[in-house]
């Protein structure tokens, strides 16, 4: 079964979010897809030392209106109390916890290219608790070379580094023409998600969780309000 939106369960387009501390509830994948937002946008209030928010100053910081923030945050009970607004640090360490950033997630590059290198070199990834164990290439020529300290290993070592490394997601930075053999692979590991940056739809099986990304997606959107705006001005 082919799932876009990792962590979370798809039922019939909706989501079944079981917290700690919360009841178990639908959620719809619009809010699921607004949290990351909100958890950066907290994440960077926290690092400047804000301790509390109202949804009026979160609203007007994030350009969304606040009565959209008080139905998101209403889907996990609220977060906030009338009058004081929200506990930054709190709302931040919640929205981790259903992201199910509370825990570390290993994950390997497989494909040590031009965008392999670059997701490799991006040291935030760590601060969210992705960490970056390895990264493999068919390429003899790559094989052995360095990227943040991490070493290029042969595809023959796959299987067996993910099984001793507790790999829990693997990106595939690889051409689709390489991927569904590569995915066929991984699909016999104990991996949970595919970061699938290869131009090519995968079919696995339930329990892998697989999230697509298309940089060129967002570009053509961009081109998309290019062309609104500039036939609104005439
Ligand atoms: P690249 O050519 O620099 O790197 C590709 C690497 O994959 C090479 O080192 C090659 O040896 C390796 N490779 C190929 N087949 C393999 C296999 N079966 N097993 C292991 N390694 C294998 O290309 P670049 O620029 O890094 O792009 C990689 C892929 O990602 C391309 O297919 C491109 O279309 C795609 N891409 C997707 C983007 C997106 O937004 N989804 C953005 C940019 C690139």
């Amino acid at each position: 079964m082919k799932t876009d939106c990792s962590s979370v369960k798809n039922i019939a387009g909706r989501v079944r979010f079981g917290g700690s501390t919360l009841e178990e509830k639908e959620i719809s994948q619009a809010v699921i897809s607004r949290l990351p937002r909100y958890f950066r946008y907290l994440g960077e209030l926290k690092d400047e030392g804000v301790e509390r928010i109202s949804s009026q100053d979160l609203s007007e910081l994030m350009r969304v209106t606040a009565s959209q923030i008080r139905q998101d945050f209403n889907n996990f009970g609220g977060f906030g109390q009338q009058g004081y607004g929200y506990n930054v640090e709190y709302l931040y360490d919640e929205i981790g916890k259903i992201l199910g950033l509370d825990r570390q997630h290993n994950f390997v590059i497989i494909g040590a290219g031009n965008l392999g290198r670059a997701l490799g070199n991006y040291m935030n990834f760590e601060r969210r608790g992705f960490i970056f164990r390895g990264m493999f290439d068919q390429n003899p020529d790559l094989v052995g070379q360095e990227v943040r300290g991490v070493k290029v290993m042969p595809m023959e070592e796959l299987e067996s580094f993910i099984r001793e490394n507790e790999i829990d997601i693997a990106a595939l930075t690889i051409p689709k023409t390489s991927a569904l053999d590569v995915v066929e692979r991984l699909v016999k590991t104990p991996i949970r998600a595919i970061w699938n940056f290869a131009h090519v739809d995968l079919n696995v099986p339930e329990g892998i969780q697989v999230e697509n990304v298309h940089l060129s997606d967002s570009l053509m959107k961009l081109s998309y309000n290019i062309n609104r705006y500039l036939k609104e001005q005439v």
